[in-house]
């Protein structure tokens, strides 16, 4: 008796531990597409992979508390170089179309906070984004694409990529970028790092149920705060983004090292991030075009928003990573145009905390008044949403 249960339990032990192995199969390219996001040697001081910044511990966003609660933007492979925004997931991401123009003139799609990954080049916006980190001198800095297509094919898996991309791949170079770029886009899109594996999703298939303060929150969210104006939340996989642009008024981030860059920022404290607008001005766009779009940052996923190593692990919200918890974004929404306007521009978010007060925006132009400012929501209510935000974490067990 003792050797069949014993027998059993080992039997339960294998089909228990196959389970997620089965779940997380890879295909051969997205495989591929993994070993190439967590290479570190595609970078020029071989030190630096993609989850150097997009971590699957902390939602494929900034792993390192002490940047997220500082600068919030992260060093390349060169560490004395930073970018200018928070890295936001990198998961999710698979859904966003190719950057386009409604005929309400509202601007969908594209890839980066500003949607310059705009996917008019492969088709993908997601597969084009992936081309840019190995090349940027502020992140993986490596020098032009031969030099990532030449390190893949020197690697251990490069017989998989002479699987996965063609024999002769490696003697064809904007070829072999290109599928580095869809492999890893494909990675992207596996249900390795796009789980929807949350408490929510759990509730949305009847197998969970939320907590009263979880359940108001979502009551919040898609009612008096407006939430799922932006981040929708209904549907079948919901996204919690529409893939629209912004501009919410976020305040500078005095902590952000870009104004610190000479060498990269010539405006130093001048500097300004125009998002949208400033990619469309870049773009070639004219004047009627990219005013309107001036300041207006991507609407980011908030699944695994809340998604965290420990408790008291400090993760940033915004494009610049002013907000450093759940709770005082929910309050910035909440509190823009009630509180008086801070005396300095450069406030951080713990003094504006400490003054009862918000800086002005970091940019004037296009501040949606409309959909936040002044939700009138209690300080229960902000703790609802915030609790509502908890359960978008990929990982529950129901
Ligand atoms: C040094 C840090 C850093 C590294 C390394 C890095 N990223 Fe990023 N990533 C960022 C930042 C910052 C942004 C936002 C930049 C912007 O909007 O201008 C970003 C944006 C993205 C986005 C866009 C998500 C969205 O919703 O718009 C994806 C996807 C992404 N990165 C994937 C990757 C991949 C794949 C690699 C490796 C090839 C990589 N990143 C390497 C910092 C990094
Ligand atoms: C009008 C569209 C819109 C509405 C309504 C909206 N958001 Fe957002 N949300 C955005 C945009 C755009 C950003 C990025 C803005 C930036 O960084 O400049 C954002 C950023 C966020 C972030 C930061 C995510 C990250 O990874 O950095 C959180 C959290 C968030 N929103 C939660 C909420 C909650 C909660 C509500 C309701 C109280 C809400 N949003 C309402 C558009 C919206």
């Amino acid at each position: 008796m003792r050797k069949k249960n014993f027998a059993f339990a080992v039997a339960v032990l294998i089909v228990f531990c196959a389970q997620p192995l089965i779940a997380q199969e890879l295909t051969p390219e997205e495989q591929l597409g993994k070993l190439i996001f967590f290479d570190q040697s595609l970078s020029i001081r071989n030190n630096q992979s993609c989850a150097a910044c997009h971590a699957p511990n902390v939602g494929w966003t900034g792993p390192i508390p002490g940047v997220n609660k500082a600068g919030a933007v992260y060093f390349g492979s060169v560490r004395t170089r930073f970018g200018n925004r928070k890295p936001p997931a990198s998961a999710y991401a698979g859904d966003s179309p190719v950057l386009y123009q409604e005929a309400d003139r509202t601007w969908v799609g594209g890839m980066f906070w500003d949607g310059r990954a705009t996917g008019w080049t492969l088709g993908d916006p997601l597969a084009e984004q992936a081309q840019g980190p190995f090349l940027n001198p502020l992140e993986q800095a490596l020098p032009a694409a031969n030099y990532v297509v030449d390190r893949v094919c020197a690697s251990k898996y490069s017989d998989l990529f002479k699987s996965v991309c063609g024999d002769d791949i490696c003697d064809d170079v904007p070829a072999a970028y290109e599928c580095i770029a869809r492999s890893i886009a494909a990675y992207e899109r596996s249900s390795e790092v796009s789980q929807f594996g949350s408490k929510y999703d759990a509730y949305l298939a009847g197998q969970a149920t939320l907590t009263e303060q979880e359940a108001l929150g979502l009551e919040l969210f898609e009612g008096k705060a407006m939430c799922s104006a932006c981040h929708i939340s209904t549907g079948e996989r919901p996204l919690f983004t529409d893939f629209t642009y912004d501009n919410l008024g976020v305040p500078r981030n005095p902590q952000n090292p870009f104004y610190f860059e000479p060498e990269w920022n010539p405006d130093g404290l001048l500097w300004v991030d125009a998002g949208l607008g400033g990619f469309l001005k870049s773009a070639g766009y004219p004047p009627e075009v990219y005013d309107l779009e001036w300041g207006k940052q991507k609407v980011p996923t908030l699944r695994n928003v809340d998604k965290r190593p420990g408790r008291g692990f400090v993760k940033a919200y915004g494009h610049n990573g002013y907000f450093k918890s759940l709770k005082t974004i929910v309050n910035f929404y909440n509190t823009r145009d009630v509180k008086p306007v801070c005396l300095d521009p450069f406030t951080t978010e713990k003094d504006a905390m400490a003054q009862g007060c918000w800086p002005v925006s970091e940019v004037a132009a296009n501040v949606n008044t409309d959909e936040l400012g002044d939700l009138g929501l209690t300080p229960e209510e902000e703790d609802a949403i915030v609790a509502f935000m908890t359960t978008l974490s990929d990982g529950f067990i129901p």
